[in-house]
């Protein structure tokens, strides 16, 4: 289990793949999506450039939802997708858990309608820099996904 503190001053906690979540009932969730040689990304309105996300619906799985909200937010059907771990924020108001999938897309299709986001972003490159760059959102500025793409190389799983 890894635990640091985020950019609001939230305890946020981890854990990989092979750990025990902390709850078996997340109401979040964020998908690590890559497109061909790309990472594929969604820009929120609000929040700007990041992985695509949200929370679970009223009857839904949280896989479901990674599928929906990939969807939603991008356009893109999922090819494969694998479990990666879950974090906690311990926020002010709620202490929230969100599960973490690596997603490997299919096909991108183009819509109307990618609701609270801009639609789909394809990155060659997530850049070093991202901590300091206005242009993303807070969600990316974690250690979770410098703790992420660490587990993804050591798996080799970005082929
Ligand atoms: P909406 O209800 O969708 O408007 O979002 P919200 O920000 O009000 O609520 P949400 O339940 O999504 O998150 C509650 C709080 O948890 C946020 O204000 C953040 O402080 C924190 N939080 C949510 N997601 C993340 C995340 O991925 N990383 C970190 N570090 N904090 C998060």
């Amino acid at each position: 289990m890894r635990q640091f503190t985020d950019q609001n001053g939230n305890t946020v906690r981890l854990v990989l793949k092979g750990e025990e979540p902390f709850s078996n009932d997340p109401k979040h969730v964020w998908v690590i999506c890559k497109y061909r040689y790309q990472w594929l990304l969604t820009t929120h309105q609000k929040r700007g450039l990041e992985f695509p996300g949200g929370k679970v619906e009223y009857g839904e799985t949280p896989l479901e939802a990674a599928h929906r909200e990939v969807l939603e937010e991008t356009g893109a059907l999922i090819h494969s997708i694998t479990w990666l771990g879950q974090y906690e924020v311990a926020a002010e108001e709620e202490r929230i858990h969100k599960n973490i999938y690596f997603a490997v897309i299919s096909t991108l299709q183009e819509k109307d309608c990618y609701y609270e986001t801009n639609g789909p972003v394809c990155l060659d490159a997530l850049p070093d820099t991202i901590r300091e760059d206005s242009r993303f959102s807070f969600v990316m500025k974690d250690d979770v996904l410098t703790y992420c793409l660490d587990y993804l190389r050591k798996e080799q799983l970005l082929k």
